[in-house]
């Protein structure tokens, strides 16, 4: 059977480090806070890069790593809900710089599980035989829409990419997965809202603020619990896998008392969530990707091991991915 593998991956984030108490400064918070409600202790924030800049640095990793040519790319699919431009896309860019003349790009939104629906749609072109292999990164700049007056949302977030080169394969790679929406709460959770104002139409009053993080951190948290727990529980049911014969799971890294949760109810041990949302926050689409290769990186996780990816955000979304390393 073909199947999708991860051969590489890699990550690439801004070298400004935001603590806590940096924070503090400006809004009216402490470490302590942030710390006991999120898990967070200090965030990247880009000091100029723009999303396509940690993008490319992620997709000239994901060529080092996997020791392929530019020109041998089938696909790129970038997930980001900051990219630079609305046109042209951050995967076209990423094309331009790595000089992938022969791929197709395009992006994708899903916010928090951007990454797993563009592994998603990756996996889909290789199991047809349309493509063999594909880049894919999630990549964001949330700084931008970020409001940092906004004490309840700027201490969440952080920016940074990370990705993953995939191969078609024979043996080893995405075995089962879950996507869901759940579009009729879409607004717990907006940014980056634009006004449809033109030269025939007064510009919507009070939407400025519209352009920023929004959201209702309660009804999101009561949703990341129940659609990670219900997911997590439908793929390794459908795999008949138990959470035994899982090496890690990596979630999406918003806040350790949502893992705490899912860890709980799931009756999965707390250690077996690989966590580093203390040293950058939540990255959105970025987040799963820079933990998985982070993991990758250190060694953890060997051919063969059975690794769980899981992510949920804006939309709302989900989804999760059981794969054989
Ligand atoms: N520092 C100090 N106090 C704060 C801060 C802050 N940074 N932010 C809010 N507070 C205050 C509030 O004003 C409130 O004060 P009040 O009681 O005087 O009104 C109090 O803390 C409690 O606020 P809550 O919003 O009820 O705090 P809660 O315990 O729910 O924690 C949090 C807030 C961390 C946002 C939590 O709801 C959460 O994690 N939700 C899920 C959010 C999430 O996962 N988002 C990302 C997922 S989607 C995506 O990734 C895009």
């Amino acid at each position: 059977m073909i199947t999708t593998r991860i051969i590489a991956t890699g990550a690439c984030v801004p070298e400004q480090i935001i603590t806590n108490d940096d924070l503090a400064k400006i809004v009216d918070t402490s470490d302590e806070w942030i710390t006991q409600r999120t898990g967070i202790k200090e965030r990247r924030i880009s000091s100029g890069e723009n999303t396509s800049d940690l993008a490319i640095g992620t997709a000239r990793q994901l060529l080092e790593k996997a020791e392929v040519s530019a020109e041998s790319i089938d696909l790129i699919i970038a997930a980001s809900v900051t990219p630079d431009y609305t046109t042209p896309s951050l995967a076209c860019m990423i094309q331009k710089e790595i000089g992938a003349v022969n791929a197709v790009a395009f992006d994708i939104t899903a916010a928090c599980s951007g990454f797993m629906y563009a592994l998603s749609v990756a996996d889909k072109y290789i199991r047809s035989g349309v493509y063999d292999n594909a880049i894919v990164i999630g990549a964001e700049t949330l700084s931008k829409i970020v409001n940092w007056e906004d004490r309840s949302t700027c201490v969440l977030f952080g920016d940074g990419s990370g990705g993953a080169y995939v191969e078609k394969s024979e043996d080893c790679g995405i075995i089962q997965e879950e996507l869901g929406s759940k579009g009729e709460i879409y607004d717990i959770l907006t940014g980056g809202y634009t006004p449809c104002s033109n030269a025939f139409n007064d510009v919507e009053s009070g939407v400025d603020s519209m352009w920023y993080v929004s959201m209702n951190g309660r009804e999101v948290f009561r949703f990341a619990t129940k659609s990670v727990v219900t997911s997590i529980r439908n793929v390794l049911e459908k795999a008949g896998v138990s959470a035994d014969e899982l090496k890690y799971i990596v979630p999406h890294q918003a806040n350790s008392r949502i893992v705490e949760i899912v860890s709980n109810k799931l009756k999965i041990p707390f250690d077996k969530f690989y966590m580093n949302m203390d040293r950058f926050g939540n990255t959105s689409s970025a987040s799963v990707p820079i933990a998985l290769n982070e993991l990758n990186e250190k060694g953890l996780i060997e051919r063969g091991d059975k690794i769980l990816l899981t992510g949920f955000g804006g939309g709302m979304t989900w989804g999760t991915m059981l794969i054989t390393w």
